[in-house]
């Protein structure tokens, strides 16, 4: 595990130094959808991602956001999302990440997941615990809803589904301390594992936005499940994951209206 573990945190760390050298430049922008974008930057990340692994792991499947992964039905499986974060990125917003992780027998074993803008690189092996920069990670002590800081995100077709997250957005402000939308689930779900955020809802994020991120935040000591507490599956629609004593109270708002 080791040797892909440092064939990771490598990459993820090329990857973000690409995404600063270019931030302030412009940027060719091309649309996946009305308000789903991908940049330049997006491609060429990626492109040092998957041809990288490609070249040192010939036979493990790739899934990658942008698509150039392969699949060679191997017990084995990349996660990639090159820029997570990308509109906080075409408008320079300082917020945004790059994000690999590693599948074995269907198992999420390994995440990467670096921030450089403030030069963080979070990891976590199962069963090894997590880290910050080398630093162990735990997650936070909050004990419930009124002492939280939560955070979400909005998908994509968020203008056109009528399951848009807003009912649940509205009920949390109700309840937490706070509630933010950052931009980027990958650095969510890090500043969960990290203490910095106590729990995280989101709908409709596909496996490369959270799978190195849930890694981590297990190995932290965190929760991740389904809205209603059930099992969390990476190729589903919805993920919940808090440090754990914010759980129920969590699932009891997510479930209110259903
Ligand atoms: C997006 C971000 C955002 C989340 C969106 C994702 P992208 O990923 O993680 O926070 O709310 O649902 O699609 O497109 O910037 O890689
Ligand atoms: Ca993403
Ligand atoms: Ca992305």
């Amino acid at each position: 595990m080791q040797e892909f573990l440092s064939c990771a945190v490598e990459l993820a760390k090329q990857a973000g130094k690409i995404q600063l050298d270019s931030l302030k430049k412009d940027h060719h922008i091309e649309y996946k959808g009305a308000i789903n974008l991908v940049t330049e930057v997006d491609k060429k990340c990626e492109a040092l991602i998957v041809g990288t692994l490609a070249k040192h792991f010939p036979h493990h499947d790739i899934l990658a956001e942008e698509g150039s992964g392969k699949r060679k039905q191997s017990e084995y499986r990349w996660i990639i999302d090159p820029l997570d974060g990308t509109i906080n990125y075409a408008h320079q917003f300082p917020f945004f990440c790059v994000s690999i992780a590693l599948e074995f027998q269907g198992e999420l074993v390994l995440g990467v997941i670096f921030d450089p803008n403030r030069d963080e690189l979070f990891t976590a092996v199962k069963g090894e615990g997590a880290f910050l920069n080398g630093k162990r990670l735990q997650v936070s002590n909050s004990p419930d809803l009124v002492h939280a800081l939560l955070a979400t995100g909005f998908a994509y077709n968020v203008q056109e589904e009528q399951a848009d997250n807003l009912d649940h957005f509205a009920h949390f402000i109700k309840k937490a301390r706070a509630v933010r939308r950052p931009g980027s689930a990958a650095i969510d779900l890090a500043w969960i594992a990290c203490g910095r955020i106590d729990g995280f809802w989101e709908l409709f994020l596909k496996p490369w936005d959270i799978a190195a991120g849930v890694v981590i935040i297990r190995e932290a000591g965190g929760q991740v499940s389904s809205f209603d507490g059930g099992s969390f599956d990476v190729y589903g629609d919805e993920i919940l994951t808090s440090n754990g004593k914010i759980h129920q109270e969590m699932v009891d708002v997510l479930c209110q209206n259903r």
